[in-house]
């Protein structure tokens, strides 16, 4: 854990929170997911990444501290913990169980009652409105003593309504509390309706600015803004930061996204299966920059930036490993203030291990070499290099490449195999279906060996082979040609999403039927299978569904 998690691996953690968390919801028959998946990428990216603590100490004199003032969003909240160290992830399962410590609010862990109470928890929560005004209690005593713990509260926009929220927020704004750093869950739905139906809450920005904060705003579902916001935060002096995280109710399972029905609802235990597959089933769309016109890069990272895309693919070619040259990491350098997107750098040169530190200090977030070109100790410095230093490694093989065996003895920390469906060198060539099987046989041989990373297809991605290598196993997919080739980026990315959404609600329904639960589980997701319905064949079936 800390400020050298590889993006890769904080996204793999945060996924497993949303799994353990609904795992524990569904077995207990209640609970919050819709808060607890729309603060994931907060909470985890303040314990896996950000906060100074230490599972093994809850009490540790200088750790920072976390108080979750929206407690319904508990199942997420314990799940985090438990990913973090601070108790066994199986723990999650007995949620709201008698006996168990994992009760619907979390209760402030002491060693007292330590039976009873949670470690790391920092705040008995439950009835809203009062963690910001414990929060400034612990920022201002801190500062009072000259320690340096900072202090992090999570606040929720129906929470907002609480007129203590706005007493808190004058105090903390006159005792110029610049330790203290309270991020907004904005999901803009609160127990049974949206917010600003209820209570409008907007102009937030501008409220809390008039309260004298210091007021950022991201997307609180992408870690690379929150990990950026973070540290623009530490530097705010004289004055305590608000983070506006503009975040999707039950982000993560599609038919709960957005919806207030799953505020505090339980989903069917019969569904977990189904849930965990979904939630497990992420995929990353990176366009590669080095498709359409030549140059302006930077121009073309911002349409797609715009577009929401998940990363940008870098295609750095020595025009001796392939028969092409692009550029090298100096370039990846001048374009990495363009955008806070993680940058996905595939590098096909013959000597990786020479250069490798120009492109550990262009600070790429995953970075791939080839096998063609490399030995295992090769392979092996390459990675620990890049671990050390919070950078996801990769390893790429081309078409007519198999596994090599050696890789088997570095899957642990290996974060992305890309099997790539072209031959090396250019943009726009032709998908090869005969890379699929491979895929398909990588993919499973590769986890059965505890590979836990995820799978690229490169090359020939577009809205005709994408299923294709999605059912194969991959769940990044590359797009050059597909993105920039055809003067439509906004569609092109549309059409690649549409693909992708396909692919996975064809194969929910098709766990489903194995489970014997495939109308039910239609049911529960039928607004969301209507716009697919006619790809899946399913029309008639969903018609009768009621
Ligand atoms: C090819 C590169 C690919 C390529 C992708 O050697 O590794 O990333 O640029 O472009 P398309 O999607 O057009 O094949
Ligand atoms: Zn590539």
């Amino acid at each position: 854990m800390g400020f050298n998690m590889r993006y890769l691996d904080l996204r793999r953690k945060i996924r497993d929170v949303r799994m353990w968390a609904i795992q524990g919801i569904a077995e207990a028959g209640s609970g919050h997911p819709g808060a607890s998946f729309s603060a994931a990428e907060i909470m985890g990216t303040l314990y896996f990444r950000r906060m100074r603590h230490d599972p093994s100490r809850p009490g540790w004199e200088e750790r920072d501290y976390f108080i979750n003032s929206k407690a319904h969003s508990a199942p997420g909240f314990y799940s985090t913990l438990a990913v973090a160290g601070y108790f066994p992830s199986e723990e999650v399962r007995t949620l709201r169980k008698l006996g168990s410590r994992l009760q619907g609010h979390p209760v402030m862990y002491s060693e007292r009652q330590k039976n009873y109470s949670v470690p790391g928890v920092e705040y008995s929560g439950g009835s809203e409105g009062m963690g910001l005004s414990v929060g400034i209690g612990i920022a201002l005593a801190s500062k009072l003593d000259g320690k340096k713990n900072r202090v992090f509260v999570l606040i929720g926009d129906g929470e907002s309504n609480e007129g203590q929220i706005w007493e808190a927020s004058m105090a903390a704004g006159k005792f110029k509390l610049d330790n203290l750093v309270t991020i907004l869950d904005r999901n803009r739905i609160q127990q049974d309706g949206f917010t600003e139906d209820i209570m409008p809450l907007d102009p937030t920005k501008d409220k809390w600015a008039a309260f004298n904060w210091q007021v950022f705003e991201v997307d609180g579902h992408r870690v690379e803004q929150i990990v950026d916001v973070l540290n623009k935060a530490a530097q705010v002096k004289d004055k305590p930061v608000m983070i506006i995280a503009n975040t999707v109710k039950g982000n993560g399972v599609r038919h709960m996204a957005n919806n207030p029905q799953w505020h505090g609802k339980a989903p069917p235990k019969r569904h977990t299966e189904v849930l965990l597959e979904e939630l497990e089933s992420e995929c990353l769309i990176a366009p590669s920059i080095i498709a359409g016109e030549r140059e302006n890069y930077e121009d073309k990272i911002r349409k797609v930036e715009r577009e929401g895309v998940d990363m940008i693919h870098i295609d750095v070619m020595d025009g001796r490993f392939v028969p092409n040259t692009t550029f090298f990491a100096d370039k990846i350098k001048k374009l990495r203030p363009s955008t806070s997107l993680p940058f996905d750098a595939h590098l096909m040169i013959e000597k990786p291990l020479e250069q490798i530190q120009e492109y550990i200090d262009a600070r790429c977030d995953i970075i791939t070499v080839h096998a063609e070109v490399c030995t295992e100790n090769e392979f092996r410095e390459i990675q620990e290099r890049l671990i050390v230093n919070g950078i996801s490694p990769g390893i790429a093989i081309n078409p007519d490449t198999d596994v090599p065996e050696w890789l088997y003895r570095c899957l642990h920390d290996l974060d992305v195999v890309i099997v790539m469906s072209v031959n090396p060198g250019f943009a726009g060539q032709k998908f090869m279906p005969k890379v699929l099987p491979k895929m398909v046989e990588v993919n499973k041989k590769l986890r059965e060996h505890g590979f836990k990373g995820y799978i690229e297809a490169d090359g020939g991605i577009d809205a005709t082979t994408l299923q294709q290598a999605y059912d194969a196993g991959a769940r990044i997919f590359v797009a050059g040609n597909a993105v920039y080739g055809g003067g439509d980026i906004h569609g092109a990315v549309i059409q690649l999403r549409h693909k992708a959404a396909v692919a996975l609600e064809r194969r929910l329904l098709n766990h489903a039927t194995q489970l014997n639960i495939r109308p039910d589980w239609m049911k529960a997701r039928k607004h969301i299978l209507i716009p697919y319905a006619n790809e899946l064949g399913i029309e008639e079936e969903l018609h009768a569904v009621k």
